[in-house]
C-alpha cells in the first residue's frame, strides 16, 4: 500500500558520520569504500535511504564542515570515482542517498578566499565573503562584538587590517549571500551532485545564510552565545526565547528567496529532496523554510534534547505536527546526530532510549536515525589532548565539544579496533564498545539492533505507521503519553519509575520497548519506562 506519494515523506533516513563508519583502507579513518563494504548491513536495517556527513575536500578543522572544494572528494575518503560507485550500488541495495551541502561558509583553504585574502580591500575577490575595516583609531576593534559559535569573536583580522565574519572557526568564512557569484556557484554543485544521481542534500546551518545589521553591535552577545547552544542549561527559557527570536546573523527573511530558487532547480530533477537544519525561535517559523515552494523537510531540535517526561513529548510531538501541517511539510523525527549527545548517555539509560525511540518511530512523518544509535552505542570519552573539534580546542577542553558522539563503529567484538580498521582509530572507542559490535548484536535476539529492526519493519508494513495520517493523543494518567494512529493502533508509552495500568481498547500487543508488557481483558499492564505498540 502506498502510504503516501513522495518517497521522502515518511523516509527512515539512517546519518552515516563517514569518518566513523568504517575504513576499508587501513588508516584509521573511515572512508567510502567503508561505506560501499557496509551496505549489506545498512539494506538489512530496513531503511529507506543514507545521508553522508560531508566528504567534500577539505582541510578538516571542523570534521569536513570547512570546504575547500564543494564538487571533489577528499582523498581521505577516496575519490570522484568512489562516491559514483558508492551512488550506484546503494541504488542498487535500494537505497537512496543524500549528500550534506554547507552553504553559510567556505574553507579558508578555498580558491576563493584565497584569491581574496590576495587581493584589496574593497576587491571583488573580497566581496564574495563579509570583509569590513574594524573599527578604534586604526581599525584595531572588531567591526561588531559577535561571537563565534565555536566561542571567541566572529571576526578575524589579515595583515592588511581589514577583518572577515566567521560564525564558526576562522577557518570557515561566511559567504556573502548578496553576492550573485555566490549563488551560481551554489547552483553549479547542487547540478553537479544532483547529476551524479543523488537523491538530496541536506542543507547545513540553513537559516545562517543571510545577515542583517553587520555593523550593528549585538545588544548581548555572550548570553546569545549561551542561548544557540542547543544543550545550553545557562540561560532561562525567557532569555532564549527573547535572543533566538531577533538574532541578526540567523532565520533572516531573505534566507527563503534562495531556497525558492533551489527549489526550481530541484523541481527539474525527478524525486529529489532537501532537510535543512535550522535552529531557529519560535519554533513555528520552521514553516517557512518547508512552505511548498522551499525545501522538502526541516529538522526540529526538540527530540535532540527532550527529557524523558510524557508531557514534555506530547507537547513537541503536537507542536511539531501542527505546525508544520499548516504548510503541509511532514514532520522529522531525530534523537542524536554528529552534534549532540547519544540517547543512551543524554538519558542515562538503555531502557528509556528504547522507549523513546519505540514511540517516535509510530510519529507521522519521516525518522532519521543515527550511525550507532540502532545498536544502544553510549558516547566515547577521552582526554581532552585526544579531542578534534574545534569546541574543544578553541575552548581549551573547557567545552568538551562534539567528539564523544563521533567515536568509531564497532563491527566486531574479536578483532582489533573492534573490526572498524586495522589501524589505530582517529578517535579511541571505549573497551565496552565491544559489547556493542554489529556482530553480535546480530545474532542476539535481545539486542538493539533487532529491537530497531523490528520496529522499522513494522513501520515499513503497518498501515498507520510512517505516512502522515493522523495522530490523536489519549488521556492518561500523569507520566504516560498514549495515542492512536489510524487505521488499527495504539501506543502507551510509561515514563514513570513504577508499572501502571490502563484500560484500553484493543487486540493484541504488536512490538516492546522492553519486558514484562501484558494486555488482559482490555487491561495494559506497562512496566516502567517502557512503551508498546498494540494493534486494535
Ligand atoms: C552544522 C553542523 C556542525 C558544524 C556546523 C558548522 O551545525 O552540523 O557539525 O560544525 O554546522 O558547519
Amino acid at each position: 500500500m502506498m502510504k503516501h506519494d513522495s518517497w521522502w515523506r515518511d523516509a527512515v533516513i539512517y546519518q552515516i558520520y563517514p569518518r566513523s563508519f568504517r575504513d576499508a583502507n587501513g588508516d584509521g579513518e573511515g572512508d567510502l569504500a567503508g561505506v560501499i563494504e557496509g551496505l549489506p548491513y545498512l539494506a538489512s536495517l530496513g531503511i529507506d535511504a543514507i545521508w553522508l556527513s560531508p566528504i567534500y575536500r577539505s582541510p578538516n578543522n571542523d570534521g569536513f564542515y570547512d570546504v575547500a572544494d564543494p564538487r571533489d572528494i577528499d582523498p581521505l575518503f577516496g575519490t570522484l570515482a568512489d562516491a559514483e560507485l558508492l551512488i550506484k550500488e546503494a541504488h542498487a541495495a535500494g537505497l537512496k542517498v543524500i549528500f550534506d551541502i554547507i552553504p553559510n561558509h567556505f574553507s579558508s583553504d578555498h580558491i576563493w578566499f584565497q584569491e581574496a585574502m590576495r587581493a584589496a580591500p574593497g576587491s571583488a575577490a573580497r566581496a564574495r565573503f563579509h570583509f569590513y575595516d574594524g573599527r578604534g583609531e586604526s581599525g584595531e576593534l572588531t567591526p561588531n562584538n559577535w561571537n563565534s559559535l565555536f566561542t571567541g569573536p566572529a571576526w578575524t583580522r589579515l595583515p592588511d587590517g581589514q577583518w572577515y565574519l566567521h560564525l564558526f572557526d576562522s577557518s570557515q568564512p561566511d559567504l556573502n549571500w548578496d553576492n550573485p557569484e555566490v549563488h551560481a556557484d551554489f547552483e553549479k554543485t547542487l547540478r553537479f551532485w544532483l547529476d551524479l544521481g543523488i537523491d538530496g542534500f541536506r542543507i547545513d546551518v540553513s537559516h545562517g545564510l543571510v545577515k542583517e545589521d553587520i555593523l550593528v553591535d549585538h545588544r548581548d552577545p555572550d548570553l546569545l552565545t549561551k542561548a544557540l547552544r542547543i544543550d545550553t542549561t545557562d540561560v532561562t527559557a525567557e532569555q532564549r526565547a527573547d535572543l533566538l527570536s531577533d538574532m541578526p546573523f540567523f532565520d533572516r527573511d531573505g534566507v527563503h528567496e534562495i531556497y525558492r530558487e533551489w527549489r526550481k532547480i530541484f523541481n527539474e530533477y525527478k524525486d529529489r529532496m532537501t532537510v535543512g537544519e535550522a535552529f531557529v525561535y519560535p519554533t513555528s517559523r520552521l514553516a517557512n523554510y518547508v512552505r511548498p515552494d522551499e525545501l522538502h523537510q526541516i529538522f526540529n531540535f526538540d527530540f535532540l534534547l527532550i527529557e524523558w517526561d510524557a508531557a514534555k513529548i506530547r507537547e513537541a510531538a503536537s507542536r511539531v505536527i501542527s505546525e508544520l501541517a499548516t504548510v503541509g511539510a511532514p514532520p522529522t523525527w531525530a534523537l542524536n546526530n554528529h552534534d549532540s549527545p547519544r540517547l543512551v548517555s543524554r538519558l542515562g539509560s538503555l531502557a528509556k532510549a528504547r522507549a523513546l525511540a519505540l514511540l517516535t518511530a509510530a510519529l507521522p512523518g519521516s525518522l532519521y536515525i543515527y550511525q550507532g544509535e540502532e545498536l544502544g552505542l553510549p558516547d566515547g570519552d577521552m582526554p581532552v589532548s585526544a579531542r578534534k573539534d574545534p569546541i574543544a580546542i578553541r575552548s581549551k577542553g573547557a567545552d568538551l565539544g562534539r567528539d564523544g558522539c563521533r567515536v568509531p563503529l564497532p563491527w566486531s567484538a574479536h578483532q582489533p579496533h573492534f573490526g572498524f580498521s586495522s589501524h589505530t582509530p582517529w578517535l579511541p572507542q571505549m573497551s565496552s564498545y565491544g559489547d556493542y559490535a554489529i556482530e553480535s548484536e546480530v545474532s542476539d535476539p535481545e539486542s538493539s539492533l533487532n529491537f530497531y529492526k523490528k520496529t522499522l519493519e513494522i513501520r515499513k508494513h503497518h498501515p498507520a505507521l510512517g505516512g502522515e495520517g493522523q495522530i490523536t493523543f489519549l488521556e492518561s494518567e500523569p507520566g504516560v503519553l498514549a495515542f492512536t494512529r489510524v487505521p488499527g493502533l495504539v501506543v502507551v508509552a510509561n515514563t514513570t519509575d513504577g508499572s501502571i495500568q490502563m484500560k484500553l481498547e484493543a487486540q493484541s500487543i504488536l512490538h516492546q520497548s522492553g519486558h514484562g508488557v501484558n494486555y488482559v481483558a482490555d487491561l495494559l499492564d506497562l512496566p516502567a519506562h517502557t512503551t508498546v505498540w498494540l494493534q486494535r
